[in-house]
This record gives C-alpha cells, sequence and structure tokens, in this order.
C-alpha cells in the first residue's frame, strides 16, 4: 500500500472562541468576503477590477490588515488565515471600520500561494511576525525559507515586492539570508529595511516588544 507522506505544516491549528459579534459577522460576511480555496488560478482581475492585488499571509487577528486596507482604498488585499477566530475578528473589524477591499481565505497559504494565484497577478506580499518556530527541530515549519519565498515570485509582478517582519532576531537573520540569496530580488535598502511607519502594530508585535524584543523588517522587490 502507497504510504502517505505527512506535508510538514507551518501552523498547528490552536483553538479559539469567537466573541458573539465576531460569529455573527462571520455569519454575515463571510460568503461575500471570502474566496474559497480551489485548485484553479482565480481572476483577480474580476475580484479586484483595475486594483493591485496585495497578500498577507497569516494575518492572525487581522489588526494591521484593516487598517493598511483603509489607508489604501485604490488597492485590493487578500488575507490569508488558518485560524477561524481571527477571520471573524477581521471580518468583524471590516464591518466596524467600513473597510470592503479586503478579501480572507481561510486556508493554508503555501497551498493557496501554490493553486490559486496566476503568474505574475500579486503586487506585494506581506507576512508579519509568522510563527518563529524556535527550537531547531522545527526550523523546517518556518514559512521564510527558500522553497515558499521561490513559490511566491512566482506570483509576483515585476517590481512587486515582499514585505517580512519579525521580532526573533535569528529569523530576521534567515529571512535576510533566504531573500538575498534569491537573484530575481533585489534589496532597495542596505541589509535590514528602515521601519515602514504605514504598518500598523499588531498584536504579536506587541507581544514581542513586552519582552524587549528588537523588531527587524526586510523589504525586497523583484527585479
Ligand atoms: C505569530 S502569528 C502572527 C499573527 C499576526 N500577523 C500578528 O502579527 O499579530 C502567525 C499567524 O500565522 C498563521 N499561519 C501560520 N502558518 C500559516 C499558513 N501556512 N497559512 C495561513 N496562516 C498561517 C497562524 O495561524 C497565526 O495566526
Amino acid at each position: 500500500m502507497e504510504k502517505k507522506i505527512k506535508e510538514i505544516k507551518s501552523y498547528v491549528l490552536r483553538a479559539g472562541r469567537m466573541s458573539p459579534a465576531q460569529r455573527a459577522s462571520y455569519e454575515e460576511l463571510y460568503k461575500d468576503y471570502s474566496i474559497e480555496f480551489q485548485n484553479n488560478y482565480i481572476d483577480l482581475e474580476s475580484v479586484f477590477p483595475g486594483k493591485d492585488v496585495i497578500v498577507e499571509i497569516g494575518f492572525g487577528m487581522g489588526d494591521a490588515t484593516w487598517q493598511i486596507a483603509k489607508d489604501n482604498p485604490d488597492k485590493g488585499y487578500i488575507g490569508i488565515e488558518v485560524h477561524t477566530p481571527g477571520v471573524g475578528k477581521l471580518l468583524h473589524q471590516m464591518k466596524t471600520n467600513n473597510v470592503w477591499n479586503i478579501r480572507v481565505i481561510e486556508h493554508d497559504a503555501v497551498e493557496v500561494i501554490e493553486k490559486l494565484f496566476n503568474n505574475e497577478s500579486v503586487s506585494g506580499v506581506h507576512i508579519f511576525f509568522p510563527d518563529p518556530w524556535p527550537k531547531k527541530k522545527h526550523h523546517k515549519r518556518r514559512l521564510v525559507q527558500k522553497d515558499f519565498i521561490e513559490k511566491i515570485l512566482r506570483v509576483l509582478k515585476k517590481d512587486g515586492y515582499i514585505y517580512a517582519v519579525t521580532d526573533w532576531e535569528e529569523y530576521a537573520e534567515q529571512m535576510l539570508d533566504v531573500l538575498s540569496s534569491i537573484d530575481s530580488l533585489y534589496n532597495p535598502y542596505k541589509g535590514y529595511a528602515t521601519a515602514q511607519d504605514w504598518r500598523p502594530r499588531t498584536k504579536f508585535e506587541t507581544k514581542g516588544l513586552d519582552k524587549k524584543h528588537k523588531i527587524n523588517e526586510v523589504l525586497f522587490r523583484k527585479n
């Protein structure tokens, strides 16, 4: 019998409850403001006609997502997250703050990038405070590694950007090393990027700052 190889995932699904308001927003809005995972490329032009599309991977509770989308009504945002309460929270924030240029995808971002987005269809990718997987034996679960970045590169437009931020020093070094090692990317900064003042603080950034962690940012563009 063929043995199924267990895929290494970058996340562990956590339990978590939604508040009644988040649950109500989820039930009301999910249908119209989500994209279902599928094995075919979707037409982003029909999702966000005439808009550049920015993808956020692992948006958590979506704090940065809705605020950036609100500040940039000329762009379309796709947030990918596996944690259902976070999806409920973001949909609730969209309703509360009247921000509608966001679609959520509740699925593994690695599969979404691979299966859903056409070549050179995305203008930017945000990865804010990805799980650091600090133990060496878990490093293979980290999202920012060459294989996944190469998948992102396929969907990224020329001059599109990858912007990743972490409070985990040694993961930041890995991010810089991985992105620097890819010929089709260039770094407009010397080493780490200067803090982007348009990025709102996220829940995990606050946790890192409380522990006195340094925040490092990397921002590379596609040649
Ligand atoms: C440490 S949290 C950071 C959340 C948020 N960006 C922040 O800064 O507060 C990482 C998030 O990424 C999500 N995540 C990890 N791997 C993922 C994947 N492959 N696809 C979608 N979401 C993922 C987790 O569920 C979690 O919510």
